[in-house]
């Protein structure tokens, strides 16, 4: 499948140019940085201008769309949805135009994060943003769902846990996505026989997940690795148990919080 990768230079986009390519697929790599790529056909485009990125995919043409671009973290709502919402809408717009027949984003926990981790959170349990992050990936589904609605375009939503090589904390012990598990659940992703908007779980075959993978496991998306097998290599840290609070971990507390506006003052500053 021809298969165009916003984001293609960043962590996860490095580990599925590779990945999918190993798997058959014909890889274009887009990103805001430029990347001396001998493998991946190449174009620097910054995913917030919706003219450019509908002209790549005027030239590309591909089948099916990977969205992993934009900030993996805390910043101002504004910043937020223009990295996530903005880039979103613009690679749909494009993606209908030229009847991309898949669309697949990298969404998040922290879209969930403010529920307790009580018991297994299902895919369909309410939207409980931790952060403007998390609110931007919120809009990001939200815009999938319209435009499979709409459009009926085919649309997946990953809501990803902790993408690492090894997991760093207890909290990675149930969030990890092993770089081959993220290549099988893209893979999965890509070629699935489905319709409309589906979303699921980003995670490996963690023996202490607390996140249903049955909804990847439909899409054809079977994990392979689990992060206990490096529990023994963890120490305990002092934030153990504030990350065991939430299923976004620390996210979910004031700490990771962030002024809304750019120009805003610190909370702390307020009178
Ligand atoms: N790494 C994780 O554990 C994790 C967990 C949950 C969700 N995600 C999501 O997965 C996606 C990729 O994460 P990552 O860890 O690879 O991040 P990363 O920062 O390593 O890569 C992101 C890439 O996107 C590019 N980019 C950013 N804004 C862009 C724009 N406007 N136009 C074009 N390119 C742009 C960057 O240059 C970078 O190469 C992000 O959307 C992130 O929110 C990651």
């Amino acid at each position: 499948m021809k298969v165009l990768i916003a984001g293609a230079a960043g962590r996860i986009g490095q580990v599925l140019c590779e990945g999918l390519a190993g798997r058959g697929h014909t890889v274009i790599g887009l990103d805001k940085v430029a990347v001396d790529s001998r493998h991946t056909r190449w174009h620097q485009v910054d995913c917030r201008d919706a003219a450019a990125v509908r002209s790549i995919f005027e030239i590309e043409q591909p089948e099916a769309v990977i969205h992993l671009a934009g900030h993996p973290g805390e910043t101002s709502l504004p910043a937020a949805l223009e990295s996530h919402a903005i880039t979103t809408l613009a690679l749909l717009e494009a993606s209908v135009a030229q009847r991309v027949r898949r669309f697949v984003y990298a969404s998040s926990n922290h879209a969930v994060g403010y529920h307790p981790r009580t018991e297994v959170l299902p895919v369909d349990a309410p939207h409980r943003p931790d952060t403007f992050y998390g609110v931007s990936k919120v809009t990001a589904e939200a815009l999938l769902s319209l435009y499979a609605d709409r459009y009926g375009l085919s649309t997946i939503a990953c809501r990803i846990g902790s993408f690492r090589s090894e997991p760093d904390s207890r909290r990675a012990l149930s969030t990890w996505l092993s770089h081959a598990d993220c290549v099988r659940m893209f893979d999965a992703c890509l070629t699935a026989s489905t319709t409309g908007f589906v979303v699921i779980y980003g995670i490996s075959a963690n023996s202490r997940a607390w996140w249903d993978l049955d909804p990847g496991r439909a899409l054809g998306y079977l994990p392979q690795d689990d992060a206990e097998v490096f529990a023994d290599r963890l120490p305990a840290r002092p934030d153990d148990d504030a990350e065991a609070m939430h299923v976004g971990g620390l996210y979910a507390t004031e700490r990771t919080g962030r002024p809304a506006f750019d120009d805003a003052p610190n909370r702390g500053d307020r009178p």
